[in-house]
């Protein structure tokens, strides 16, 4: 694995790499990798020829009062991680070679990027989106990996791939879960034992609305009444946001005609989670239309 840490020698290799037409797979991360990221480099290793990966703890999608100090930086362990999977080139730049002095640009979705997550987290899909483009023009890749935990910033950049024209497919694997439904996540690491057994009122919330589709449940208030339910009724654990909406704008779902995002975000502690769960469109739903 070649590591580059500046603009123009990432450029260099890539285009070296190429040679030949080989497809290039990026996996962008911020790094404290565990199974989930693994989990996309095993799928971009598979779709391309060769495969890069990005770390970079990107200052500008974190709030002023956010974990950005205290996120888990762990460059060599994650290193030994990319090498033993075969990554071609890992890309780790600093803050400065991203936004040097005098950088003007920002990217915002004024609409999409202040729902979910961006309405608890102001800036932070501004932050995700001019990361992710300036990664986009840096090794331009012909497909690109996100995980399906981080819903509404999928729906952020599938906006933004179609917005700007990026010539890239962008690829969105399933979320990889602990033994007992956990969502794979490098801030769960944060949590002591305690928060780590309440982190589970997340995904089991989201079974309990599955189940209830499965017993005929169809109306949207009463599942997400049930998906507020329980999790208002978990100790130790402060929501902030518990809702059914399409993936791909983010409002409200009418009904389970389409596809449907079942997204949860909550605070265990100092810690915040999320999770989701997306439906298919329900054959019942479709036929009442
Ligand atoms: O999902 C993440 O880890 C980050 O938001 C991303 C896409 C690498 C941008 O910094």
């Amino acid at each position: 694995m070649q590591i580059t840490h500046t603009i123009p020698e990432t450029r260099r290799l890539t285009q070296s790499l190429r040679q030949g037409s080989k497809t290039l797979a990026l996996v962008p991360t911020m790094g404290a990798l565990h199974a989930g990221h693994l989990s996309l480099v095993r799928a971009a290793r598979a779709a391309c020829d060769l495969v890069a990966v990005s770390i970079f703890l990107n200052p500008l999608q974190f709030g002023p009062n956010e974990d950005l100090a205290r996120y888990p930086r762990t460059f060599a362990a994650d290193c030994a991680l990319l090498e033993a999977e075969g990554v071609d080139l890992l890309f780790a730049p600093s803050p400065e070679i991203m936004y040097p002095p005098g950088a003007h640009t920002l990217i915002d979705l004024p609409d999409l990027g202040r729902r979910l997550d961006g309405a608890s987290r102001p800036g932070h899909f501004r932050g995700v989106a001019t990361i992710v483009a300036k990664l986009f023009n840096i090794l331009a890749p012909d497909r690109a990996f996100f995980g399906q935990k981080d819903a509404a910033q999928v729906a952020v950049l599938r906006a933004l791939v179609r917005d700007l024209n990026f010539d890239l497919e962008l690829v969105v694997c399933p979320t990889v879960r602990e033994p007992d439904g956990l969502a794979l996540s490098s801030r769960n690491r944060f949590l002591n034992p305690a928060e780590r057994r309440q982190a589970l009122a997340l995904s089991r919330a989201l079974s309990l609305v599955a189940e209830a589709i499965a017993a005929g449940e169809q109306a949207v208030p009463t599942l997400e009444r049930t998906l507020r339910n329980a999790l208002e009724a978990s100790p130790g654990l402060r929501l902030d946001y518990a809702t059914l909406v399409d993936p791909d704008t983010l409002l409200p779902a009418p009904n389970l005609s389409a596809p449907v995002l079942v997204a949860v975000a909550a605070w265990l502690g100092d810690t915040r989670l999320i999770d989701n769960l997306l439906l298919e469109p329900q054959p019942e739903a479709k036929a009442a239309q």
